[in-house]
């Protein structure tokens, strides 16, 4: 007899019993498992819990606000915001392949949160505490799918504050390791969290970074996330924002079409949607969406958004296809 909120007096239990007085820390990024994660953590042990949120400037229109002030006004979590955006920026300049972004993307994200996890650690020291917990939002069908196993995570400092031991080793917290990802939202509708985050669809944790076809620059990041936020609206307008998996809207930056608008002729970039449907995102097929949802999405962003002339949709179930276009 499975309830929400057993569940979460359950897991309050447990954590307050593992954690006792020492300090935990956790990583968010904006998606619902770690938001639902430090959600629980936070109601069993409180104050004794920082949040890390690394901003990497990948994030679509008004998510990492949506961290920042919605999350921590729901929660009241002690919050430590990494504003990296330009650190990830210049890592990105001139890079146009997606492996290599994907790398460069995931290397300044390790980089940066060690760097913030190891000032956290010198900071309770300096207090005469200890952090010796790792909060992590990790599912059961992580678990099952990387073959079981838990324990500590042994985490290389490579931008070590000054008198702190080389490595630094955490105890993780895994509180939803018994859950189901809808299990997972109805624990976080529980603890009051948003439904902006709760029904939050999958992102990717290179974020806008492999939305753009082309090199990343602020530029086009500004014009991908005014036509992402316009999608995401109407789609959400039409009610089809929980039906649909999810839709990654893409920039094709290096490609330029000609087209008439307004006073004449432009020579502008496509903006490509691909909505699809999908169980588990290992298949998919290409969202039959009604043609009055995708021409008012089509309007809005060629009139609103500057530099944009098309809009095309992606019809590629996967496979062959994958969902993101890097
Ligand atoms: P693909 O493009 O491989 O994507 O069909 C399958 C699902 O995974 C998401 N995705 C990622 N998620 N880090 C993530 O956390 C990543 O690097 C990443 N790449 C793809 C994608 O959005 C889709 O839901």
């Amino acid at each position: 007899n499975w309830t929400t909120h057993s569940v979460v007096e359950e897991q309050v239990a447990a954590i307050r019993a593992q954690v006792g007085t020492k300090r935990a820390i956790c990583g968010l990024s904006g998606g619902v498992d770690s938001a639902v994660a430090a959600a629980l953590v936070q109601q069993a042990i409180g104050d004794q819990l920082t949040c890390v949120y690394v901003d990497h400037g990948l994030m679509r229109k008004g998510e990492s606000e949506q961290v920042e002030k919605d999350f921590v006004a729901a929660t009241g979590v002690q919050l430590k915001v990494v504003d990296a955006e330009e650190r990830f920026l210049n890592a990105l300049a001139g890079v146009s392949d997606p492996e290599q972004k994907r790398k460069i993307i995931g290397r300044e994200f390790i980089r940066v949160f060690e760097q913030a996890q190891a000032e956290l650690v010198a900071e309770a020291g300096a207090e005469g505490e200890e952090v010796a917990f790792l909060v992590q939002g990790t599912l059961y069908p992580d678990i099952v799918e990387s073959g079981g196993g838990t324990g500590t995570a042994n985490i290389k400092s490579h931008h070590n504050v000054g008198g702190l031991p080389d490595d630094i080793e955490f105890e993780l917290v895994e509180p939803l390791r018994q859950l189901f990802k809808d299990e997972v939202r109805m624990v976080g509708s529980e603890l009051g969290l948003p439904d902006e985050i709760v029904h939050r669809q999958p992102f990717p944790g290179p974020g806008l970074g492999i939305r753009i076809v082309g090199e990343v620059t602020k530029d086009r990041l500004d014009l991908l996330r005014e036509a992402d936020a316009i999608a995401r609206e109407e789609l959400t307008a039409a009610g089809l924002d929980r039906e649909i998996w999810q839709c990654p809207v893409v920039l094709l930056a290096d490609v330029r079409s000609v087209g008439v608008q307004g006073d004449g002729r432009t020579y502008g970039h496509p903006i490509v949607l691909r909505p699809v449907s999908s169980e588990d995102a290992m298949t998919a097929d290409w969202t039959r969406m009604p043609y009055d949802v995708l021409a008012r999405i089509s309007t809005r962003i060629t009139n609103e958004v500057p530099d944009v002339n098309r809009v095309v949709l992606d019809v590629t179930s996967k496979p062959p296809g994958t969902i993101e276009w890097e």
